[in-house]
């Protein structure tokens, strides 16, 4: 049977780590997958984490299962991470989040209950969007469009574009939007925006999915959510993917949210014991371990503070690395103007280097940055820097 199976195109980001691992040279330097690196290029388990972690081994806690979706704290703790505490009050029986393992695990999840109940639904995906968007919504049998996004002539966001592509949605279609920090290319909306669509996805009945995986990455936990706080109080129906990989560095735990909103509590009830059915045919129940951790540290007013500050100066490190990048290509005399990546948001830019120009850093400077050009900012650090913008501007000219 095995004969007729031709390989599979490796994964563009997880792949590229592959190739990286296996590259021997001293002085590379992965900026491909979204991972976070501290100034010391590594991937350090938060402090909170390792506390909550230490008070867990000391509870005499169960391996026994979770429920299909996950603990009911971990789900209301989320729930107000997600949605702020006016709209958790007024959605109290009208939204949902659970446990599920993951953002993409989220992601999977509502893509099985549309392939299950509403198939025709087509879900429209930001153009660039992170890749693994197109496969799993292809997996799920489903179809998908794009609307413009990046206008990569000056590197700025394409209101139009994406408003025009809009008009065309159906009732009933979904449109994927990034909460924050928009992977790959670092632009969001600002809030009138937000606005605009949610008017626009109000008017044509069609379902926002929120893909929320950098919350706290760009200006603060509240501040991320605004624009998705926005959609939700206009919009009856919508639903929130929440990964917990970057802003709890809990990337090998897999955990993550699925929060459903509906518009009244019978009709969120029977989408529920639907999306359980989709869990239990699919993974069964979620994993215990990260879950435990996000809701002990969430609960406890110590660790959560504990966390917050750390997560402060993850976003502030990025920050920072932003602006010495830029500085530094600016002072080389790069004839490409990379100004934009200083206000950008969030762990990536698209850099606006062609597949040739990242050819060449990867195989001259055994620098690693993703095909389409996407750099990781959380992997720069000052003892990189100089020879990633020397070999960026050696590239390019
Ligand atoms: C990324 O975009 O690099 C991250 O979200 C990691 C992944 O799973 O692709």
């Amino acid at each position: 049977m095995f004969e007729i199976i031709k390989s599979a195109q490796p994964d563009p980001i997880l792949g590229l780590t592959e190739n990286f691992n296996l590259d021997k040279r001293l002085n590379k330097i992965n900026l491909s997958v979204g991972v976070y690196q501290d100034s010391q290029g590594q991937t350090p388990t938060f402090d909170s984490v390792r506390k909550a972690e230490g008070l867990l081994l000391q509870k005499d806690s169960s391996k026994s299962y979770k429920p299909i979706i996950g603990d009911e704290e971990f789900g209301l703790l989320v729930k107000d991470l997600v949605l702020g505490k006016i709209i958790t009050k007024e959605r109290k029986n009208t939204a949902k989040s659970i446990h599920t393992p993951g953002g993409t695990g989220a992601l999977r999840v509502v893509m099985d209950y549309f392939s299950k109940f509403h198939p025709n639904s087509v879900f429209w995906i930001s153009k660039p969007s992170w890749p693994n968007h197109q496969q799993i919504i292809s997996a799920a049998d489903l179809n998908f469009n794009e609307y413009s996004y990046f206008n990569s002539e000056n590197n700025q966001l394409n209101f139009n574009g994406m408003i025009n592509d809009l008009s065309n949605i159906k009732s009933g279609d979904v449109v994927l939007l990034h909460g924050c920090c928009h992977n790959p290319t670092g632009i969001d909306l600002n809030l009138s925006q937000w606005e605009d669509i949610s008017d626009l996805l109000l008017d044509k009945k069609a379902i926002p999915l929120i893909d929320f995986a950098y919350q706290g990455f760009g200006n603060g936990l509240n501040e991320d959510s605004e624009g998705l706080r926005k959609i939700v109080q206009k919009i009856p129906e919508s639903i929130v993917c929440s990964s917990f990989s970057k802003n709890f560095g809990l990337y090998s735990e897999r955990v993550g949210a699925l929060t459903i909103l509906g518009s009244d509590e019978h009709l969120l009830q029977n989408v529920l014991s639907q999306i359980k059915v989709c869990i239990r045919s699919n993974y069964s129940n979620p994993p215990s371990h990260g879950g435990d951790i996000v809701k002990l540290i969430l609960s406890d007013s110590n660790l959560r503070k504990e966390w917050e500050k750390e997560l402060n100066q993850i976003r502030d490190r990025m920050k920072n690395m932003r602006d010495e990048l830029t500085e530094k290509l600016q002072k080389l005399g790069s004839k490409k103007d990379f100004s934009f990546i200083k206000s950008q948001r969030g762990m990536f830019s698209i850099s606006g280097l062609d597949k040739r120009q990242v050819k060449e850093l990867r195989e001259k400077y055994a620098i690693y940055i993703v095909d389409s050009g996407r750099i990781n900012i959380a992997g720069i650090n000052s003892n990189n820097i100089d020879r990633l913008s020397e070999s960026i501007v050696s590239v390019i000219s």
